[in-house]
C-alpha cells in the first residue's frame, strides 16, 4: 500500500511539474487530490486497516497529501504570474498612437442659423424678439385675426384640430405666427415693435408644403404709421438678407387682419431682376418674373385691434382712432431656400448630412 502511494505521489509530481495552463493544473488536482480521487480514498480508508499497518500508511498518504497540495500551490503561483505578463504582453495598448479622428463638431441646421440672421435684421431695425404657443386657441389664431366664421382656412382639412369646442375653448396647431399679434398687443401698451418667429402647421405635404414649417411674423404699432413704413422695413430685410442692390414691389392681395394687404416681391438676386441670364437664357430662379414672392404682409386692420382688450398691461390700450401698425408674416424655410437654391423643402427635415454639412 505504501508503494502504492509513492507511485501516485511520483506520478502526480511529475504531471504537475509539467503542467503548462492553470487549467491543466486544475484538472491534476481534481484527478489527484478530489473527492473521488485515489489518494484521498485512500486516507478515508486508513482507520479500517489493520493496527500495525495503519500508522505507516497514514503517515505516507498525509505526507503524499500535503505535498501535492504545497506543489499545486506553487505551481498555480508560477503559472499565473507567467499567464498575466503573457497577457499584458499580447494585450498592451500603444498610448502613444493618436487617437480615433476626432468627430466634427457640427454645424447650425441651417433653418436656425437662418433664423437667428433674420432675427438679428430686425432686432437692428429696432424690433424686439417675442415668442408663443404652438398650440393655439381659435380665438387667437382666427377670430382675433377677423377671420369671418366661414373662411376656409378654418377648415378641419386646412388646420390640425386639437380640441372641438364644447370641451372648453377650440384649440389648434396654429397656423400662422399671426396669433401672436394680438398676444404682443394684449401684453404690452404701443408704441409695438416686435419680431415672433416660430414653428406652425398645416396639413400639407410635397416638395413646397411640409405639416411644420417656420415662419417669423412682424407687427409694428405706433402714431402716424403707413405702408412706406412697412415698404421701407421689408426694403432694408431684403437688403440684409439679399443683397445691397435689391428692391421690393407691393402687389395688392387679401389677408383678413390686414387691410390694405399686399404680398411683396424681392427682385430677384440670381438675374439681378432681369428676368433673364447673361446667356440670353430664362432666369432659373424667378422663372423669367424678374422678381420673387416672399412674404404676406399690411396694414394692421382696424378690425383687429378692437379685438385687443384694455387691461392694465397694455394701458392705455390700441385705439383704432390712435394707432396704426403694420405686419408681416415670412416662411423661413423659403427664405433660406431661395437663398442657398433649396429645391425640396423636404430636404430640411430629413437629417441627411449632405445638406446640414453644407451649412
Ligand atoms: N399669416 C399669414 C400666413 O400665414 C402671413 C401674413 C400675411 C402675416 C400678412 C401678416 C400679414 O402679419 O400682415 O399666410
Amino acid at each position: 500500500m505504501i508503494d502504492r502511494i509513492e507511485q501516485l505521489r511520483s506520478e502526480a509530481e511529475g504531471e504537475i511539474g509539467a503542467a503548462a495552463t492553470s487549467e491543466e493544473l486544475e484538472q491534476l488536482r481534481v484527478r489527484f487530490l478530489g473527492r473521488k480521487a485515489e489518494l484521498p480514498q485512500l486516507l478515508r480508508g486508513v482507520a479500517q486497516l489493520d493496527p500495525a499497518e495503519r500508522g505507516k500508511v497514514g503517515a505516507a498518504a498525509n505526507a503524499a497529501r500535503q505535498a501535492l497540495e504545497a506543489l499545486i500551490e506553487e505551481r498555480t503561483a508560477q503559472l499565473a504570474a507567467a499567464e498575466l505578463s503573457a497577457g499584458l504582453v499580447h494585450d498592451a495598448v500603444d498610448v502613444t498612437l493618436p487617437g480615433a479622428p476626432a468627430q466634427p463638431l457640427g454645424s447650425l441646421h441651417v433653418l436656425t442659423s437662418t433664423r437667428r440672421e433674420l432675427e438679428d435684421i430686425f432686432l437692428g431695425l429696432g424690433f424686439t424678439v417675442m415668442e408663443g404657443p404652438e398650440i393655439e386657441t381659435v380665438h387667437y389664431n382666427f377670430d382675433a385675426l377677423n377671420h369671418s366664421p366661414t373662411h376656409p382656412a378654418r377648415a378641419r382639412t386646412d388646420t390640425f384640430y386639437v380640441q372641438r369646442s364644447g370641451e372648453g375653448p377650440e384649440v389648434v396647431l396654429r397656423t400662422h405666427t399671426s396669433p401672436m399679434q394680438v398676444r404682443a398687443m394684449e401684453a404690452h401698451p404701443p408704441p409695438l415693435y416686435v419680431v415672433i418667429p416660430g414653428r406652425v402647421y398645416r396639413p400639407d405635404s410635397d416638395a413646397t408644403h411640409t405639416p411644420q414649417f417656420h415662419q417669423i411674423e412682424g407687427l409694428a404699432v405706433d402714431e402716424d404709421i403707413t405702408l412706406a413704413d412697412l415698404k421701407g422695413t421689408l426694403l432694408s430685410f431684403a437688403r440684409a438678407v439679399f443683397g445691397e442692390t435689391r428692391d421690393v414691389r407691393l402687389r395688392p392681395h387679401f389677408f383678413p387682419f390686414t387691410e390694405p394687404s399686399v404680398e411683396v416681391d424681392v427682385s430677384c438676386f440670381h438675374c439681378s431682376g432681369k428676368g433673364f441670364m447673361a446667356d440670353g437664357s430664362r432666369c432659373p430662379l424667378c422663372k423669367g418674373e424678374g422678381w420673387l414672392e416672399v412674404l404676406g404682409a399690411g396694414e394692421v386692420d382696424p378690425n383687429v385691434f378692437a379685438f385687443v382688450p384694455t387691461t392694465a398691461a397694455n394701458a392705455p390700450g390700441y385705439d383704432p382712432e390712435k394707432v396704426q401698425g403694420f405686419a408681416w408674416g415670412l416662411g423661413v424655410e423659403r427664405i433660406a431656400m431661395l437663398k442657398h437654391g433649396v429645391p425640396d423643402l423636404r430636404m430640411y427635415f430629413e437629417n441627411d448630412l449632405r445638406l446640414l454639412g453644407q451649412f
